[in-house]
Formats: structure tokens, C-alpha cells, sequence
């Protein structure tokens, strides 16, 4: 593996613990449809768009509904979401992360973020690391979401690194294939059996250094 010239970041569930939020949020929106949303479905939604992960509700709950009652639907479960995020601070950062990042920045490797989220700015500001980004590409950017690549090719070529010297950190297993059909390296954070198509996998950034990290690539 050539050498790592950039780290590229998911948001939810990799630096702030907010997939937890948006499982309460749509959890909510299920019940109150009148059906429930497993923690096995929910990982489906993962680093999928606000839209097609309500789509991806309705197809379970065996729902159909208008583009507007569609479009409602997640305007609320947004609105309930921030709510439930509008109490975050830096200490709900996932342990190790900043600390990695610190790291990485003090190695002079790039880094930035690769987020379905329309929210990542928000969230970076309430957790105060909105400006250890050297780019950000959030959903408000792109035009093909998770699993298609281009989100970590928009933030490599911010940074001018070729994809072969970047690194993702990615929870979701739509967010790996994504970095794997950029042609990156996919670190899955979270369990082996969900992101085994992952390069490797780690449970979280405790004790996590670039050194390890450059241990896993050679
Ligand atoms: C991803 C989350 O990061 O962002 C998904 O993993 C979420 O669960 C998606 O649906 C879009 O987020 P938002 O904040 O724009 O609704
Ligand atoms: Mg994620």
C-alpha cells in the first residue's frame, strides 16, 4: 500500500455518536405509522440520505404514501433529530477520535469529512470540530449518495490526494463500498460481521494510532 496522504471521515457513528439519534427519530416516525424498527433494520439506514432511508422505512412498514406526506414526514423526524442532537457538546465526541485526528494533522496528513448528512456542519459546530477539516463534503454536495463513490472522490479532490493514498473510516456498510469503489482504503469502525467487506475493521479510536493504522495497511 503506497503511504497515507489523507484520512477521509464519516460523520455519524464515526466521530459523534448521533446514529443513535437518528434510529430514536425514526423509530418514532415507524410507531407512529404503526409498525417498529429493528436495530438490524436500522443498520440498513446508515449512511443512506434522509429520503431513501425513508423510502427504505415505508417499503419495511409496507407503507405508501405521497411525495408530500413523504416529504413531512422526514421535515419532522429532522426537526426531531436536532432536537435530540440540540444538547451535544464536545465531550459527546466518540472517545479517541480527536485525539487520532490531533495525530494525524501533526504527521501533515489531510483530512476530511464524507457525510450523507445535510446536518454536518451543525454537528461539527456543536462538538467544536468544524475546523479541523480540511475539506467537507456533506449532503448538501453530493448528487449520488452512499454506495456510490462519489463523496470520498469529492474530498480527495479537494485535497489533491489520489485515491490510493487516502484512507476512509466508515460505520456504515453502504459508506465501505463507497470508499472501496473510490479505489481507497476502507477502515469499517464497528463490528467485523456487519463490515466485512472493510479492509479491516476496529471497534473504535481508544488507544488507535497512526501507527496502527499503518501496521493494518502493510
Ligand atoms: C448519514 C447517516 O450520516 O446521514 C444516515 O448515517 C442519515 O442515517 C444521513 O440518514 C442523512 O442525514 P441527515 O442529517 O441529512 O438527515
Ligand atoms: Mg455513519
Amino acid at each position: 500500500m503506497p503511504s497515507i496522504h489523507a484520512c477521509l471521515f464519516d460523520l455519524d457513528g464515526v466521530i459523534v455518536d448521533t446514529a443513535r439519534y437518528h434510529y430514536i427519530a425514526w423509530r418514532e416516525v415507524a410507531n407512529a405509522l404503526g409498525f417498529d424498527l429493528t436495530p438490524a433494520q436500522n443498520e440498513l439506514l446508515k449512511g443512506i440520505s434522509r429520503m431513501e432511508s425513508l423510502d427504505i422505512i415505508l417499503a419495511i412498514g409496507g407503507v405508501e404514501l405521497t411525495d408530500e406526506e413523504k416529504v413531512k414526514l422526514a421535515t419532522g423526524k429532522n426537526i426531531r433529530y436536532l432536537e435530540l442532537c440540540s444538547e451535544m457538546t464536545p465531550a459527546d465526541t466518540l472517545p479517541g477520535v480527536r485525539h487520532f485526528i490531533d495525530e494525524l494533522k501533526e504527521k501533515g496528513v489531510r483530512i476530511a469529512l464524507g457525510s450523507a448528512s445535510k446536518n454536518a456542519r451543525v454537528i461539527l459546530q456543536s462538538i467544536d470540530m468544524l475546523s479541523y477539516f480540511d475539506s467537507i463534503v456533506d449532503g448538501n454536495r453530493v448528487t449520488k449518495g452512499k454506495p456510490d463513490p462519489e463523496v470520498f472522490q469529492l474530498g480527495a479532490a479537494d485535497l489533491e490526494i489520489a485515491p490510493e493514498n487516502c484512507v476512509v473510516f466508515e460505520d456504515a456498510v453502504a459508506g465501505v463500498q463507497s470508499a472501496k469503489a473510490a479505489g481507497m482504503y476502507a477502515v469499517g469502525v464497528g463490528e467485523k460481521s456487519v463490515l466485512a467487506e472493510a479492509d479491516t475493521v476496529i471497534p473504535g479510536f481508544e488507544n488507535y494510532t497512526f501507527a496502527g493504522l499503518n501496521n493494518s495497511l502493510s
